[in-house]
């Protein structure tokens, strides 16, 4: 069997990121050239110069990558790639690239769906963490337990800037199957922070600044309410629906407009916008003195808030789905009060629960190289005329079946 070396490249949002993964358990290599600075006048990710910097960054990136784990193309068993969903324009450099770089040096190539990759950085530390277990660490027995606990099926909560959304997740063999049973009906969670903080005069990407200024404020300062999000009743003559769970984001931004607007706190806000421009390379530290207590209990509620909703639902989704076990991911991951409430909640109810690294939280490559390894088992390779799908989808949708 060959080694299992996947060199894996990821540039669907605003990060161009390559890595190298053995086995889907081994990281050698993680590169990630962010394109903040860029995007950061702008309070959001600008597509087109999303699209220009990958171009820019992959060459470098993916040299950088390979260098560092002290390997040539030759050394690689396949080449993973994120092929949706994402920017179109972004996931093209990304996707034509590896291709050619496959095509060129003979090497297959692994079509990954992001939303995958980010459950597969979880589960890359989790096998990482079973190095006494030496074919689960490789990845051909499947993931049976933690700590003597069995962990499968899991309900895995993908909550980033793109998608707020909850995965079945199930093993069969070495291949992984999910069941889509609960997303964000508008805004994702990771939006909200983005858009809070923008409307607050904070940097970008939001969800480090709100984190940074929380732990100063009263998180019982603002009640904020989350209304219940009623999934439609299925229709008679269809597939009897699994529970499902909906979140609702783009409240929550327009309470902290009305209630900025309410409190007349429109002066401090701009006062604190210019400062923070003034300065070179400005961190959360540095705008709380730059924030009155209304506006650190305003940040500190807010948090306290949307943690709060996603904590709820993904403790009852997994209850009525008898989930074994709960993977948080993706970008929103990182929040501290985040980690901290869903992991006293894990230990309360006796749930086992996993985040990945921080690195590995936000977006990056390790985890599509990591995703890529069980197709690499079953051979299940892209054809050479794959293209980017920016509204891919992934596993089998109850949600839609019963729309
Ligand atoms: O996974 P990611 O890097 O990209 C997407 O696939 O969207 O997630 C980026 C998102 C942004 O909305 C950012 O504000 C949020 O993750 N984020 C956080 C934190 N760090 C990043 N949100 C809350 N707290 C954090 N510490
Ligand atoms: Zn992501």
């Amino acid at each position: 069997m060959p080694r299992g070396v996947i060199l894996g490249i990821e540039s669907s949002c605003d990060e161009t990121a390559a890595a190298v993964v053995v086995r889907g358990s081994e990281t050698l290599s993680s590169v990630v050239a962010s394109q903040i600075a860029i995007h950061s006048p702008y309070g959001g990710v600008v597509p087109e110069l999303a699209s220009r910097e990958h171009l820019r960054a992959i060459v470098p990136v993916v040299r950088a990558a390979l260098a560092e784990a002290g390997l040539g193309i030759a050394d690689v068993d396949a080449v993973a790639v994120t092929e949706g969903p994402g920017l179109a324009g972004a996931l093209m450099v990304g996707l034509s690239y590896a291709k050619a770089l496959a095509f060129a040096a003979g090497k297959p190539l692994i079509a990954v769906n992001h939303l995958e990759g980010h459950i597969h950085a979880v589960l890359l530390g989790m096998r990482e963490a079973f190095a006494a277990e030496a074919e689960v660490k490789a990845g051909v027995a499947p993931l049976r337990e933690s700590r003597g606990r069995p962990v499968l099926p899991a309900l895995a909560l993908v909550v980033s800037g793109g998608h707020t959304h909850l995965y079945l997740a199930r093993q069969h063999g070495t291949s992984w199957s999910y069941t889509n049973v609960g997303r964000t009906v508008d805004d994702a969670a990771g939006e909200a922070f983005d858009k809070a903080a923008k409307l607050l005069g904070l940097g970008y990407p939001g969800g480090p600044w709100i984190d940074g200024l929380a732990g100063h404020g009263d998180p019982d300062a603002v009640p904020f309410t989350f209304s219940q999000v009623k999934a439609k009743a299925h229709r008679p003559g269809q597939r009897a629906a699994l529970p499902r769970f909906l979140f609702s984001f783009s409240g929550i931004k327009t309470a902290v407009l009305r209630y900025v607007e309410l409190h007349g706190m429109r002066a401090g806000i701009e006062a604190r916008r210019r400062a923070l421009l003034l300065m070179d390379n400005p961190k959360p530290e540095d705008a709380v003195g730059l924030c009155d207590l209304q506006t650190l209990d305003l940040i500190a509620s807010f948090q306290r808030a949307v943690v709060g909703d996603l904590l709820r639902k993904t403790f009852r989704a997994a209850e009525e789905l008898g989930a074994a076990s709960i993977l948080v991911s993706g970008g929103v991951a990182a929040n501290r009060e985040l980690r901290a409430r869903f992991a006293a909640e894990a230990e309360r109810q006796g749930v086992p629960i996993a985040f990945p690294t921080m690195a590995l939280s936000t977006d990056n490559a390790a985890m599509i190289a990591a995703a890529a390894w069980p197709k690499f088992l079953t051979r299940e390779f892209a054809a050479w005329d794959v293209t980017p799908d920016a509204g891919l989808r992934l596993g089998e949708d109850r949600i839609a079946a019963t729309e």
